[in-house]
């Protein structure tokens, strides 16, 4: 049988990430495709030639003939795509970050355990020659004990739809830290391990609100439709110091706009 697939958002990462490599699967169809931006919505299905389009994701969800679904919508609406798409009995694949925050990630875990499905965030990272490499190097003990680790991911000009909802807190939930940080956070704590973190010192700045330039993502050419109100109410940088139970700690750094 083959698989059918239904994407929820048709911005950068649908146009860019899941849609073209759903595709590149011979045993998996994408099927359909919901985004309330009309105007992107219908550019982007006729683009890929996907049959079926919904302004609401309630009723791509509501599909019975869909068995996965790849959630590349805004991060607030995370949590209540993916709890509703597991009810639903479907596998789902969520773009990163999981949430908003852990109390939504704990409400997706419960929903996961209660159905039975299977669900997984887009942490390519993970998946890079490099990173396997090294964890494959890490597992054969070749590093011994991994006690300290510095992660970063220092962008300079690189705030990603500036003025959208990636730069507005209700939407995104914050800035650099949950939209980039979280590639290097996750990696680094899985190469180390997954050890139990105990406590966090965290610092974030503010000062590229007034001369920030858009960083180029998304792609200009798939912001078709899209509304922007200029808000900017997010960090530009973050740091962090986490402290492991087994001892271990990871300094931690994110920015769009470090100069
Ligand atoms: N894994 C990665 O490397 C990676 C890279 C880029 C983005 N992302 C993540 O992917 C997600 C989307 O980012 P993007 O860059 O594609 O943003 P984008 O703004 O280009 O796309 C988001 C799309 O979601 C649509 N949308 C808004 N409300 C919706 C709703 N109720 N139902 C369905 N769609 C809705 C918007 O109209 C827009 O087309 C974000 O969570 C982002 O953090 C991940």
């Amino acid at each position: 049988k083959r698989l059918t697939v239904g994407i929820v958002g048709a911005g950068g990462i649908a146009q860019y990430g899941h849609i073209p490599g759903f595709q590149k699967l011979a045993e998996v169809e994408v099927v359909a495709l919901a985004d309330p931006n009309k105007e992107k919505l219908e550019t982007v299905a006729k683009k890929f030639q996907i049959p079926k389009t919904f302004t609401d994701y309630r009723e791509l969800i509501g599909k019975k003939e869909i068995d996965i679904i790849s959630i590349c919508s805004p991060n607030y609406l995370h949590k209540e795509q993916a709890v509703l798409a597991l009810s639903a009995g479907k596998d789902v694949l969520c773009e990163k970050p999981v949430a908003m925050n852990s109390r939504e990630t704990e409400e997706i875990l419960t929903t996961v355990k209660k159905t039975g499905r299977k669900f997984m965030v887009a942490f390519p990272h993970r998946f890079s020659s490099a990173s396997t490499f090294l964890k494959k190097m890490i597992d054969r003990g070749e590093f011994g004990d991994i006690y300290y680790a510095k992660a970063g991911c220092l962008r300079r000009r690189g705030i990603p739809g500036l003025g959208g909802w990636f730069t507005t807190k209700k939407f995104s939930g914050g800035g650099p830290l949950i939209d980039v940080g979280v590639h290097v956070l996750d990696k680094t704590c899985w190469l180390m391990g997954a050890p139990r973190p105990v406590s966090v010192t965290g610092v974030t700045y503010q000062k590229f609100k007034k001369i920030a330039t858009d960083g180029g993502w998304p792609p200009p050419d798939s912001r078709v439709g899209d509304k922007f109100t200029g808000t900017f109410d997010v960090e530009d940088l973050s740091g962090a110091f986490i402290r492991f139970e087994n001892g271990a700690t990871l300094v931690l750094e994110a920015s769009w706009a470090g100069n």
